[in-house]
């Protein structure tokens, strides 16, 4: 399908250090936005960042119809702009969409319109080893109406701000037994705004507890491992790489897909299947080195210190020359270029 994007630019802003700021405060100069209406996309243009003017009957508003990706560009060793993966995050922005009713984005709007963003923004994406600009593509319904329906008019966005460590410290996380992030047959692959707030509750209650995070189980057993926080969860138990199957109940994390590929070529033992937090206590209390992480855009590999079970607590392996860190340092090499990028995951500004 044939698009073209307008831009406007300006220069009023300059560059901020976002690096002492909450993760996402401050957006870049400029955004994308397109409109769907009629069964297609219009007016696809850049703008400098700005406030929407929304009718408080926008369906989205009240019914959920809200879809995002999360994804990362990377300043190269020799200077270019990376943006990671963009072909996983369409497909799984596409899916996504398809499970909430919502319009797909052609693919090659999706990649223009992140070209065009982060090429007018470059100077946001950050230099520094741990930096990077994260992009975040999103999709509301915007019809007007109050009565229950899949809506028939959207704006497609992308909003991006320079982006640094996520969790600065090992993270205490919990295993919930008692809430679920997402049941089988629910909306728990997508990434839809409503998973995300549903989890509030219980994960505030566990930061009530002193915890940073909780790990989600799943909702028939209680017992499965799901994901942790905003994350998935990944595990080395006797240096095996080991994490839960895409169930439909788990995102389909690019950062895990990128992790267990690299572990496979390096030659570690994936294990992606179900795993009880049962087995992770036996594994605890036999002795076993337990590594636990978080993987995730955002996050990247975010080590996990502890993990309380049934209100036992364990402490994982976090030493300098964990698993983790070299999996880390692995993908990251290949976003920086300092290794060939033989998956064709880089996608050059
Ligand atoms: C991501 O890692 O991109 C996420 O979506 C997690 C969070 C920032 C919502």
């Amino acid at each position: 399908m044939e698009h073209t994007i307008s831009i406007t630019s300006h220069t009023d802003r300059t560059v901020t250090d976002t690096r002492s700021l909450p993760f996402g405060k401050i957006p870049t100069e400029h955004m994308f936005i397109a409109e769907y209406s009629n069964g297609k996309w219009n007016d696809a243009r850049i703008t400098p960042f700005q406030n929407l003017t929304l009718s408080p009957i926008a369906l989205c508003l009240h019914y959920g119809q809200t879809v995002f990706e999360g994804m990362k560009a990377f300043v190269m060793e020799d200077g270019r702009i990376n943006v990671f993966r963009i072909d996983k995050h369409h497909l799984r922005f596409t899916k996504s969409l398809e499970r909430m009713c919502m319009p797909p984005v052609p693919k090659q709007l999706f990649i223009d319109a992140i070209h065009n963003l982060v090429k007018l923004d470059s100077d946001w994406v950050p230099k520094d080893e741990d930096g990077s600009l994260y992009i975040r593509p999103f999709m509301i319904a915007t019809e007007e109406r109050i009565g229950v329906k899949i809506a028939e008019e959207y704006l497609f966005m992308i909003v991006c701000s320079p982006a640094f460590k996520y969790y600065t410290k090992p993270l205490n996380v919990k295993v919930e037994t008692e809430y679920v992030r997402a049941a089988e047959g629910g909306t728990g692959m997508a990434k839809c705004g409503g998973n995300y707030g549903g989890a509030f509750y219980p994960t505030n209650k566990a930061q009530q507890e002193g915890f940073d995070q909780v790990l989600w189980t799943d909702a028939k057993t209680h017992e499965l491992i799901e994901e942790s926080g905003t994350m998935n969860a990944m595990f080395f138990i006797d240096g095996k790489l080991v994490t839960p199957a895409l169930s439909g109940s788990i995102l389909d994390g690019v950062t895990r897909d990128s992790l267990i590929i690299i572990a496979r070529e390096k030659g570690i033992v994936v294990e992606e299947r179900q795993l009880s937090y049962k087995e992770l206590v036996a594994a605890f209390e036999s002795g076993k080195q337990v590594e636990a992480f978080g993987a995730g855009t955002a996050a990247v590999v975010a080590p996990i210190a502890t993990i309380t079970i049934e209100g036992t607590k364990y402490t994982c392996y976090t030493e300098d020359d964990a698993n983790m860190y070299r999996l880390r340092e692995w993908l990251l090499e290949i976003r920086k270029g300092i290794v060939p990028d033989t998956h064709n995951w880089n996608y050059i500004i």
